[in-house]
């Protein structure tokens, strides 16, 4: 079936089986690389995409899911080349080891940064508690997002909200 969505801003149309996997479109027939495929059950979160705004596992959602729908994949968080905050926070905090799991970990704090201004450090380990990551990066990641909200805090005080 064809399949129309949009993309990190971009509506494209894909050819594939209605069951097809969200990752594998992303992945093989968008080019899009960044989200990693790592127990393909739902159970890990490294898949982890936006599907209409919500954080999903694009290894076990079927594309027919979403047709119509706006995806976003780690590659669109950017905005005209300026890395997203949490993006710019994980390279400051050399937040990544092995850095397979690091793509669904910051899709998960991209949306509860989208949805709280000031989350606390229990809604970010919350957040992302469904992200798991073996090389126990779980220290830094915290740190890492409480930064970006430590700054919003900052500028907000300066009126820069
Ligand atoms: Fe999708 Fe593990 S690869 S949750």
């Amino acid at each position: 079936m064809a399949v129309r969505l949009t993309v990190n801003g971009r509506e494209r149309t894909v050819e594939v089986e209605n069951d097809t996997p969200l990752l594998w479109v992303v992945r093989d027939e968008l080019g899009l690389k960044g989200t990693k495929f790592g127990c393909g059950m739902g159970l890990c979160g490294a898949c982890t995409v936006h599907l209409n705004g919500q954080p999903v596992r694009s290894c076990s959602t079927p594309v027919e899911m979403a047709e119509g729908a706006e995806v976003v994949t780690i590659e669109g968080l950017a905005t005209d080349g300026d890395l997203h905050p949490l993006q710019r926070a994980w390279v400051e905090h050399g937040v990544p080891q092995c850095g397979y799991c690091q793509s669904g970990q910051i899709m998960s704090a991209a949306h509860l940064l989208q949805n709280s201004r000031s989350p606390s450090r229990e809604d970010i380990v919350a957040a992302v508690s469904g992200n798991l990551c073996r090389c126990g990066t779980y220290s830094r990641i915290v740190a890492a997002v409480e930064s970006v909200v430590e700054n919003r805090a900052d500028q907000s005080g300066h009126g820069e909200a």
